[in-house]
């Protein structure tokens, strides 16, 4: 599962004691186990390995460049959703032609950007195209460009993948990709674009999906419709299955990647063995068991019958727990010998425990990471808690919200230990609102009103 586990009653992360690394990074601090993502990946790879897919990482769920430097160095493509995630993985040295690109809300700006990197030069890196407006879009800026793109449809098989509504995104009601009967018009009205050429499918059912079943349904959807193509004269020459995979939140709570591959490839070997490339962009399975959140208790209170511990982070660190009510298991980072939980699970059947609501300091009911939690009664100022589970969407959503600086990121490979994202201070906080502009507004609604486009060139 991952490579966070206590020693004497103390928790490590690989081969390094928590304590030691907080005592010099400080809390609130995410810790990342190197060695983790990289068994996950590999493990991704070696169930995947009959139809030999393109592993695109999926940027937004833990952004670091350090660690899409280390996927991107073992052979790692990135999925990307924005002009900042297609930056951030060029600046971890992976190539735009290793890039899928997703989103339904593209810019001119991003979409310009992304062709000038060389995303969409080749049959792997493509546009994964959500609407016929887009794809309109895209076309009309690769024309202008003077290059030609490949194009993805993404399709939205209408499959329920069972998780939580803010996260379901394959159903028909959803605001991704195209529905299947509009797929076969849509490569009927733009499959012959000679700028902008419709080479494969895409689709993302959900995030988690906790059961292969919602897997093979996609699938088999996704392959009819390539028989229902191939009729038609358009050949599909790559498919992205999205991600999606489910990640141990509670021991033992995923299905095994074996698991999902056992049920997709049945249906997607026969496809590889016609020619068709295979993407996949998985982000969570990765690097969600690879990260802790470590936090420091300020206070102790109770009231009425309510305790609570009072940490120095909350939702600004980490927002699934208010924001989908989701689970991570939470545990103090020194609890002594005959402390030590054998399963992450909400009730972990240990002595001397009592439920508590773990907050943050903000000034927000909402901001809280656990309640009614069985934790140890004795907790008290200055102890030190691990949020498991956490290097998933964790620093990726993390906010500032109440002017609260970003954690630390820290990156553990056996006994070394990088700090990959320094604290950060006050002064970042403020610092794009030291040197306030005045914007020249032009009478003449044609022209262009403000110029702050950073490192992107406006075009036209
Ligand atoms: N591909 C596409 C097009 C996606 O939209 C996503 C996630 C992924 C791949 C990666 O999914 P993964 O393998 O990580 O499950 N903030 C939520 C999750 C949102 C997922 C958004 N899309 C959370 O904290 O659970």
């Amino acid at each position: 599962m991952d490579l966070f586990s206590y020693r004497n009653g103390e928790l490590f992360a690989e081969d390094v004691p928590v304590r030691a690394i907080v005592e010099q990074a400080g809390t609130p601090c995410y810790i990342y186990s190197r060695g983790t993502i990289e068994s996950h990946y590999d493990r991704l790879v070696e169930a995947f390995a009959p139809i030999d897919p393109l592993v695109c990482y999926s940027v937004k769920s833990c952004a670091n460049l350090s660690i899409l430097r280390t996927l991107g160095q073992r052979g790692a493509g990135m999925d990307v959703v924005s002009g900042g995630e297609l930056f951030r993985a060029r600046a971890a040295g992976v190539e735009a032609t290793r890039c899928v690109y997703a989103g339904v809300g593209k810019t001119d700006e991003e979409i310009v950007y992304a062709i000038r990197e060389g995303l969409g030069s080749n049959d792997v890196g493509l546009f994964n195209c959500e609407s016929e407006q887009e794809f309109e879009n895209i076309a009309r800026l690769a024309r202008l460009e003077n290059m030609v793109v490949r194009v993805a449809l993404r399709i939205n098989p209408d499959v329920d993948p069972k998780t939580h509504r803010y996260t379901t995104t394959g159903k028909k009601e959803s605001k991704f990709g195209v529905d299947l009967e509009r797929a076969r018009r849509f490569f009927e009205r733009f499959g012959r674009d000679p700028y902008a050429k419709l080479v494969g499918l895409h689709l993302h059912i959900g995030s988690p999906v906790y059961t292969v079943e919602p897997y093979r349904e996609a699938m088999a959807k996704t392959a009819a419709l390539v028989e229902t193509l191939a009729a038609d004269g358009f050949a599909i020459r790559s498919i992205d299955l999205g991600g999606g995979f489910g990640a141990d939140y509670e021991s033992l709570q995923s299905p095994t990647l074996q698991e999902y591959a056992n049920a997709i490839l049945p249906i997607a070997k026969p496809l590889f063995d016609r020619g068709i490339r295979f993407i996949l962009e998985p982000g969570r399975t990765i690097v969600a068991n690879a990260g802790i959140l470590v936090l420091k208790v300020l206070y102790t209170k109770t009231s009425g019958e309510k305790r609570f511990v009072i940490c120095d982070a909350g939702m600004n660190a980490l927002l699934r727990p208010s924001h989908y009510g989701s689970f991570h298991f939470i545990w103090p980072v020194a609890p002594g010998e005959s402390m030590v939980p054998v399963r992450r699970t909400p009730d972990p059947q240990l002595p001397g425990t009592v439920p508590q609501d773990v907050v943050g300091p903000l000034c927000e009911t909402g901001d809280f990471l656990a309640l009614d939690r069985m934790l140890p009664a004795n907790l008290e100022r200055g102890d030190l808690l691990a949020v498991f589970t956490a290097g998933a969407y964790g620093m990726s959503m993390a906010s500032r919200y109440n002017s609260s600086p970003l954690p630390a990121e820290i990156l553990v490979t056996g006994s070394t230990v990088e700090i990959v994202r320094a604290r950060e201070t006050f002064d970042t906080i403020i610092e794009h609102e030291l040197a306030p502009r005045r914007l020249v507004i032009a009478s003449d609604a044609g022209t262009m009103i403000a110029s702050n486009a950073g490192h992107l060139e406006p075009i036209e």
